[in-house]
């Protein structure tokens, strides 16, 4: 086990120690700076020579008389020089995880020959192979696997890089940067060198080499730069760049006219590999990606991976200005750069899309997956203060509850001071490392706002949870509204703070139906207001209220909270079709259909018949009845809350019951509205030629949120239209919608032969195969784990391909809830199984699949002792720190 600090204390641990966590409170500037780097690559798969030429010199803010040490973890060190002379082996120390040399000068230039193994390389950290190619990942601390070097981001230094590699094998040789020569050496090889003048951190390292092939475009800057785009793929992968492409520009333009950002290079390069372990990484200039997060075909992608590769090629552009140009100072900092960017990509599709409909989406699955990590034993700060494996931080919380907090602030200041306060932001750091409270003092500076409560948010963990209690007074036409906030206990944290959230808010009058002007402490706020909770507990007190209200509360999702209100059946269906705001229309509609579910789970578990609400039904034949004016969002109010919202609901989670009452609402609303939805999907199919437009993707998805309602009872027309569907082989929405609903039914007649020929036809493709994959694993079937054992000897998986293993064993342990937690424990075994080979091949994919056994608290007792026994094989292992850390938190008392 290798241990990554850079202490004193690293050096006198015992050899099998545990992990030890790092603190933000320990936060050194380095030592050493480096000023510039030339690196030079000798590509052999299982033994490439890594020769680097350090620029080093004592940091200003440095204590004087340290030694210097670099990181470096699985290197083997072939020679080291200080200026030309060659080490004594008594001048410098070597361990696991670093390079020690006690009396280094105040600058130098240090120059190490290491050989490391890229073939081996099964993490895909540090250079590894992907189908024969070279690719690197170096965040967060992936470069001190390639050579000697401060790994860490406040070190930024100007990198020339040269590699050489075998000319018919590995014909494209590329790096960050501009090329600035290149040439034929001697024995079938050549050598391109890169020159990037924009200092980076290691993290932002990037080489490839490879059998590549590009497809190229240009675009002009604001400012008249001339910029060459080129995305390079494998050979058949040539035909699938369009879309990204698209996506680039519309990015970059979209910075441009959004945040006044400007690309900086000359060339920007995207590269597709294979084998990845994250969606992508923007490398300076030379942005690597998950082939998944950046190629499509409408014949092998559904629209979902089409909006994905639009969000992810911005996000990872975006990164250029928010991560590259202005870095984080340490990685406690990681959300500076990662929940600025989820911010900025989010309001970016917003713009290219259906703006509620994505609005809708994000906050779905923050107040899933997101809160259900906030409740788990893996809760922690958006700004944590430890960590032992900063690669286990890449998380929900730093992302999408970062890019949360982000909004609040361009909804505090409102969007023209925000701009101010990003303009401040990126002109005063520029080529800095930098905290959170650098980016917060920006916008506090520039609107005047006094932030210190607001930054509670960034310390504290843990969903806060709002009640509220809303009284008309018709006598004095006053309408009360108190707001009591709580924040749960969390690791580490039981105590917290009242936090400062906006609530944004309105009152529907109930005989006009519109909102009312509001009025608070004499001040005129207009149709909807923000009230500032700060206290633990606040009254509003609304005057001038003319009639009766229903409370529209938290509108747009102003902020990441649970808010609960006694609204009645009668409330929630009057703000289904009343409330002005879209988002709150649809999470009237969720609150009503939870309402209805929580009657049919305690029926369920009471063995009491289930009886369907008939306002539910009513709302549903309101919403098919009439006439869409957004598709789009009429596609989302048609979706009943998933079965992970139902489970985040419930105080323990019952996966039979909330399935067996979720699919009683499915399909009593498909008995009594069959009709209606049969008209729906046909009035939505097209023969029209496929494109990833808004409102094609709202029609396909209205079409099959139609078809699942009627394949939900298996009426024998729509099972023909399904198989149709499939057949007519349009696009690949359409036909996975359709395949996956037959395979999900009981009709395995139709089924299978269409699943034997898809998988067939696409036998080439993986990704593809991994939606072939994961459709037959997420099937309700008491079969499904079956299934997951017989796909794994499937020659098509490999529990080396991080997408494989996501498709197969993520996709059932995480999707398919009712066969995962199977009372006899194999749903368990089969995924600790699995996280014991991983934990060898690849640590970080490791420590991710285990998620669903972590959540163990919530369950009942046979299900609880059943996980912690698979999480207690697990801890028996010799354990990498990825898996140490997360399961030692599963099981902490
Ligand atoms: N910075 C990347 C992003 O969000 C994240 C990333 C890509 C990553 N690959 C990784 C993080 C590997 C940790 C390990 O855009
Ligand atoms: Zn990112």
């Amino acid at each position: 086990m290798s241990d990554t600090r850079i202490s004193e204390e690293a050096e006198i641990k015992p050899v099998d120690a545990a992990p030890q966590p790092v603190y933000l409170k320990d936060y050194q500037p380095p030592a050493f700076r480096v000023t510039h780097v030339e690196l030079k690559f000798d590509l052999v798969p299982a033994a490439t020579r890594v020769t680097a030429v350090l620029h080093l010199e004592r940091h200003p803010d440095g204590a004087p008389g340290q030694p210097l040490v670099l990181d470096g973890e699985r290197l083997s060190l072939k020679r080291i020089a200080i200026d030309g002379q060659e080490l004594g082996e008594s001048e410098y120390r070597v361990d696991d995880a670093s390079l020690t040399i006690p009396d280094a000068p105040d600058r130098l230039r240090l120059e190490t020959e290491v050989e490391i193994d890229p073939a081996s390389n099964t993490a895909l950290e540090g250079l590894y192979l992907s189908n024969g190619m070279f690719c690197t990942q170096c965040e967060a601390q992936g470069f001190r696997r390639i050579t000697f070097y401060p790994d860490r981001p406040d070190v930024m230094a100007t990198f020339s890089t040269t590699v050489i590699g075998d000319s018919a094998s590995l014909p494209v040789l590329l790096s960050n940067g501009n090329p600035v020569e290149r040439g034929e050496l001697p024995y079938g090889r050549h050598f391109v060198t890169w020159e990037d003048p924009h200092p980076k951190p290691s993290y932002l390292f990037a080489l490839v080499a490879g059998k590549l092939e590009k497809v190229e475009d240009r675009f002009t800057t604001m400012s008249g730069r001339e910029v060459t785009l080129q995305l390079w793929v494998e050979p058949a992968n040539l035909e699938k760049t369009d879309h990204a492409m698209r996506s680039l520009k519309a990015a970059m333009e979209w910075d441009e006219t959004t945040y006044g950002r400007e690309y900086d290079l000359d060339l920007f390069m995207i590269v597709a590999v294979d084998d990845f372990n994250m969606g992508a990484m923007e490398n300076k200039g030379l942005n690597i990606f998950n082939s998944a997060a950046v190629l499509t075909h409408p014949q092998t992608a559904t629209d979902a991976a089409f909006q994905r590769v639009e969000g992810v090629v911005a996000h990872e552009y975006f990164h250029n200005w928010s991560g590259n140009r202005v870095t984080c100072r340490d990685w406690f900092q990681l959300s500076l750069k990662e929940g600025f960017t989820v911010f900025r990509d989010q309001s970016f599709s917003a713009d290219m899309n259906s703006a509620p409909v994505k609005r809708i989406e994000d906050v779905s699955f923050l107040r899933t997956a997101q809160f259900a990590e906030d409740a788990g034993p893996t809760a922690h700060p958006v700004q944590p203060d430890h960590y032992i494996e900063i690669s286990n931080f890449y998380t929900l919380t730093i992302y999408e509850k970062g890019a949360e907090i982000v909004r609040m602030l361009r909804n505090l200041l409102g969007w023209e001071t925000f701009r101010k306060g990003s303009d401040l932001y990126f002109e005063r750091f520029d080529g800095q490392a930098v905290t959170i409270e650098d980016f917060a003092g920006c916008m506090a500076e520039v609107s005047g706002l006094d932030l210190d409560q607001f930054m509670r948010w960034y310390s504290q963990a843990g969903t806060p949870e709002i009640d509220a209690h809303g009284e008309y007074d018709y006598a004095r036409a006053e309408y009360h509204l108190t707001l009591r906030q709580r924040t749960p206990a969390t690791p580490g944290q039981p105590d917290k703070l009242p936090l400062h959230i906006p609530v944004r808010v309105g009152l529907v009058g109930t005989k006009s139906g519109e909102d009312l002007t509001l009025t608070l402490d004499g001040e005129a706020l207009g149709k909807e207001g923000v009230l500032h909770l700060r206290e633990e507990e606040q009254t509003f007190v609304f005057t001038d209220v003319a009639e009766a209200p229903v409370p529209s509360l938290l509108r747009g999702f102003s902020a990441p909270v649970k808010l609960r209100f006694p609204y009645g059946r009668e409330d929630l269906a009057f703000l289904l079709t009343h409330d002005s705001d879209g988002f709150n229309r649809w999470d009237a509609g969720q609150r009503l259909a939870m309402l209805a579910l929580d009657d049919l789970i305690a029926a369920h578990r009471n063995g009491v018949e289930k009886v369907m609400d008939a306002r539910v039904v009513e709302a549903f034949r309101g919403l098919l009845n009439e006439p869409a004016d957004d598709k789009a969002v009429l596609a989302e109010m048609l979706t009943l809350p998933s079965e992970a919202y139902i489970a985040e609901q419930q105080p323990v989670v019952d996966v039979d019951a909330i399935h067996a009452a979720r699919e009683f609402v499915r399909q009593s609303l498909a008995t009594v509205l069959r009709d209606d939805f049969m008209a729906l999907y046909r009035a939505n199919r097209s023969e029209a030629p496929y494109a990833p437009s808004a409102e094609q993707i709202a029609s396909r998805r209205l079409k099959n949120v139609a078809l699942a309602y009627l394949m939900s009872i298996e009426d024998e027309e729509a099972i023909e239209l399904a198989r149709q569907q499939f057949e007519a082989d349009h696009n690949m929405t359409d036909v996975r919608a359709a395949l996956t609903l037959l395979v999900h039914s009981s009709r395995s007649a139709v089924a299978d032969p269409l699943l034997r020929a898809f998988g067939k036809k696409w036998a080439h493709d993986p990704l593809v195969m991994d939606q072939w994959f994961s459709l037959q694993v997420t099937r309700p079937q008491a079969d499904a784990l079956d299934r997951v054992k017989y796909l794994m000897e499937h020659p098509a998986f490999s529990l080396k391909n991080p997408n494989r293993v996501r498709a197969l064993i993520g996709a059932f342990a995480g999707q398919n809830r009712v066969n995962f937690h199977r009372l006899d424990g194999e749903g368990y075994r089969l995924l600790a199984d699995v996280v014991i080979a991983l934990n060898t091949l690849n640590p970080e994919i490791a420590a991710r699949i285990i998620t669903p056994l972590t959540r163990w608290q919530r369950y009942d007792e046979t299900r609880q002792s059943l996980m912690k026994a698979e999480l207690e094989r697990i801890r028996a292992e010799e354990l990498s720190p990825n898996v140490y850390e997360v399961v030692e938190k599963a099981l902490a008392e």
